[in-house]
């Protein structure tokens, strides 16, 4: 079976649109950056179906005014309206929205369901518990950092070097994940940029360690999505290279800010991050929804 993974470019234009908008409203943390939508999509084990894993609604002249999208991998919807129409005085979008996920989970025969709130956004908490959600934790946090004064180019270790980040060289397990091909899936979605995609190699054969920003077409914030370094080669600063090197290209860019999620237990990420001058803006929440 042939799954459609992305929306045409005019659709996923106006969902980056819409979703800027949101955020600009409330906090860079509160709403998707174009990575997290890209990777949801592209990477290949979240086998993301168009057809029934993302619905956007849009106003009479075409303008999106929400989105919904289902990770069935995870069993996690996200529920994304602009923060006054999460209040109770526009409920008819809002129900809908609801409803498309009970229906959606129903289809694979879910009983529960996860999504993910700031902590501290009102509308959308107070929108989340009218639809029988329950916050339980399991904090992420969203970091960011501003590109103006960033920390002089690397140096690599002996025996490592930057590899171009070209579509046609997989991206290696450099998450937690072990499946190796599924990262070329991403080096083919749209806004997938190589100049963005900055690899070390090592010995010239193998890929040693990682990362992709992703930019939206406003251009002013850049998400890392994902980080990572292949375990044999942890500990002798390729991660910080990579990201290092990546910031260097954003301010040639004109970017302003970089920003980055991860899981709050995710000790040597935060670390990483917090060295390399991110700090913490936010903390995202996890709520259940028992599907009845
Ligand atoms: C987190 C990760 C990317 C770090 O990669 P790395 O190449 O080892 O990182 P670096 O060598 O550049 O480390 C730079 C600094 O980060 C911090 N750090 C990195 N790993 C750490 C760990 N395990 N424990 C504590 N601090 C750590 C340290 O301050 C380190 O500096 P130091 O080695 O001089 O003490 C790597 O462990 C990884 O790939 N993890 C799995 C994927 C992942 O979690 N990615 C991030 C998700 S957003």
């Amino acid at each position: 079976m042939t799954r459609r993974r992305f929306p045409d470019s005019k659709t996923l234009a106006s969902i980056c649109r819409f979703l800027a908008r949101c955020r600009a409203a409330t906090h860079e943390a509160c709403y998707f950056q174009l990575g997290d939508l890209i990777w949801r999509m592209a990477y290949a084990p979240n086998k993301f179906d168009l057809d029934h894993d993302l619905r956007v609604w849009t106003d009479k002249r075409g303008a999106v005014v929400g989105v919904a999208h289902y990770l069935a991998r995870e069993r996690n919807p996200e529920l994304f309206l602009m923060p006054a129409w999460y209040a109770e005085s526009d409920q008819a979008l809002g129900d809908e929205m609801a409803s498309w996920v009970r229906d959606r989970a129903l289809r694979d025969g879910v009983k529960e369901v996860e999504t993910s709130c700031v902590k501290g956004f009102a509308e959308k908490e107070a929108f989340l518990e009218r639809h029988g959600f329950h916050c339980f934790g399991d904090p992420y946090v969203f970091m960011e950092r501003s590109i103006k004064r960033i920390p002089d180019l690397p140096t690599l270790p002996v025996d490592y070097e930057f590899s171009p980040g070209d579509p046609d060289t997989p991206l290696p397990g450099i998450t937690r994940s072990t499946d190796f091909d599924s990262f070329s899936s991403v080096a083919t979605a749209p806004f997938y940029r190589p100049d963005l995609a900055i690899r070390v190699a090592y010995q010239a054969r193998e890929i040693a360690a990682g990362c992709i920003c992703w930019l939206d077409e406003a251009g002013s914030v850049a998400e890392f999505e994902p980080v990572g370094s292949v375990e044999a080669h942890r500990r002798k600063g390729l991660a910080s290279a990579v990201i290092v090197r990546a910031l260097h290209r954003l301010r040639e860019l004109g970017v302003s800010k970089a920003v980055v999620r991860t899981d709050d237990s995710n000790l040597p990420a935060v670390a990483l991050y917090e060295r390399l001058g991110f700090k913490t803006t936010a903390r995202e929440l996890g709520w259940s929804l028992t599907i009845e």
